[in-house]
């Protein structure tokens, strides 16, 4: 028997597309971004007027329509500048230095009798000239959009933010200007001051929305998708509660209620309500764990297995000293030879900027001060996910131990954890590892 054929296709639900609710499908109107909206008009319309606008920094936290927004307002710009512009948005996750987005900026400039740009093999200095050279034989203005731009910072600096800027310098009429969209504010601080001061002209914030505006977000976006009366209000008020307290989420609103809708579909109800919210929840969380457990290099699993265990059999946090021996006892039962000290402090790193697990500075008294380690209330599940993957088929555990050394270096006998005292910073030290 075929599964696929099996499954009824009707459904009394659907009226439209339900892609529509994806993230990649930018709305036509955003309710409760009018004012962003308006204040991007007012910064970008003097463009029409061949006056060039100041560079600007677009903040608000995730999920906050900031991506839908700028994409929103510049096709409008382009459509009532048709062949006078051109607008490049770039997410800097995959545009993440000089050399690729300069590239795409050519290349999207080029016209019949331009050669298209290599992804490799010319140097910055011979595309930024031919950039130079086609926007001057052009009359276009060149719109530059650099989506998650703290990610270019983070792992360039300055110095990419300096040759865009430098760009509109450089040319005769300065037809160029830069967006950048964050929502890290504080990458601006790592900024080069002259760079700094020249990004952030002028910064326009994206507030998170409260749950009665998801409540008609969600509302606008299921209009036309889903039939009348399919879904309870009950249900887009529990989709807009939920993501409103995850600061304000658009996102999380609209994919929440995408799968409660695949859920009745799929179950073959004729109405959505709180309960299939509830289950979509649940299966939204679990499913985000486990693909990033998924994800992990194979150490990072060991170390993330390890930091798992010695919480749970010591039953507080654990020091770093403890997770790398629960780590060597792991690669020895897998049959891996352990990296070093050094390298499983940074992988414990890359887990705390993955927001798995949280490592904090003890001060420790007159012991000085250690790292460690604590792993949120989601240990049952990390444990039962990364169990699961092939690698660690027969894996039983015997070799992992309580490391009683560590008890009596621990400052809070109650075995909480240390206090906010001792806790001098929650700042990376990989030198206290080991
Ligand atoms: N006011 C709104 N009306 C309708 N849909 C919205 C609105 N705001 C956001 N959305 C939708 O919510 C989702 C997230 O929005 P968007 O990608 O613009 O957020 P963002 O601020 O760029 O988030 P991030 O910082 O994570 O990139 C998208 O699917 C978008 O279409
Ligand atoms: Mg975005």
């Amino acid at each position: 028997m075929n599964p696929f054929l099996d499954r009824p296709l009707e459904n009394s639900i659907l009226s439209g597309d339900l892609k529509v609710l994806g993230g990649s499908y930018i709305p036509d109107t955003l309710p409760h971004r009018e004012e962003q909206i308006q204040k991007l008009v007012y910064r970008l319309e003097s463009i029409m007027r061949n006056i060039n606008p100041s560079n600007l920094l677009i903040y608000g936290r995730t999920g906050s329509g900031k991506t839908s927004t700028v994409a929103h307002v510049t096709s409008m710009l382009s459509e009532a500048l048709p062949g006078k512009i051109s607008v490049k948005i770039l997410n800097c996750q995959v545009y993440d230095s000089i050399y690729s987005i300069m590239v795409t900026l050519v290349n999207s400039l080029s016209t019949d009798e331009d050669q298209s740009i290599p992804l490799s093999g010319w140097t910055l200095d011979r595309i930024y000239t031919e950039l130079i050279r086609r926007m001057e034989s052009r009359e276009i203005y060149l719109l530059i959009v650099l989506d998650e731009i703290d990610k270019l910072v983070q792992k360039n600096g300055s110095d990419p933010i300096y040759v865009l800027l430098k760009l509109a310098d450089d040319l005769k009429r300065k037809n160029s200007s830069l967006i950048g969209i964050t929502n890290y504010i504080g990458f601006v601080e790592g900024l080069d001051a002259r760079v700094q001061s020249r990004l952030s002209q002028e910064t326009i914030m994206f507030p998170p929305y409260n749950a009665v505006e998801l409540r008609d977000i969600i509302k606008y976006r299921v209009n036309g998708v889903v039939k009348n009366d399919a879904i309870e209000d009950s249900a887009i008020s529990l989709c807009a509660a939920i993501a409103a307290q995850e600061h304000g989420d658009a996102r999380k609103a609209l994919d929440l209620m995408r799968m409660s809708i695949e859920i009745a579909i799929r179950e073959g109800m004729e109405k959505i309500t709180e309960k299939e919210v509830a289950r979509a929840k649940d299966m939204l969380e679990i499913n985000v764990l486990r693909e990033t457990i998924k994800g992990l290099p194979v150490h990072s699993k060991f170390v993330l297995l390890s930091s798992v265990l010695s919480q749970e059999i010591s039953r507080r946090p654990s020091f770093t000293g403890e997770v790398y021996d629960n780590y060597c006892a792991i690669c020895g039962e897998l049959g891996y030879s352990p990296l070093t000290s050094r390298r499983v402090g940074d992988i414990l790193s890359d887990l705390d900027d993955s927001g798995l697990i949280v490592t904090k500075i003890a001060n420790l008294g007159r012991h000085g001060r250690t790292r460690y380690v604590e792993v949120g209330e989601k240990h049952e599940e990390m444990k039962k996910y990364i169990l699961e993957e092939d690698q660690f088929s027969g894996f039983h555990g015997q070799k992992i131990g309580r490391q009683t050394r560590f008890d009596s270096d621990w400052p809070d006998k109650d075995r909480k954890g240390p206090s906010a005292d001792d806790i001098s910073s929650a700042t990376m030290d990989p030198e206290s590892i080991g």
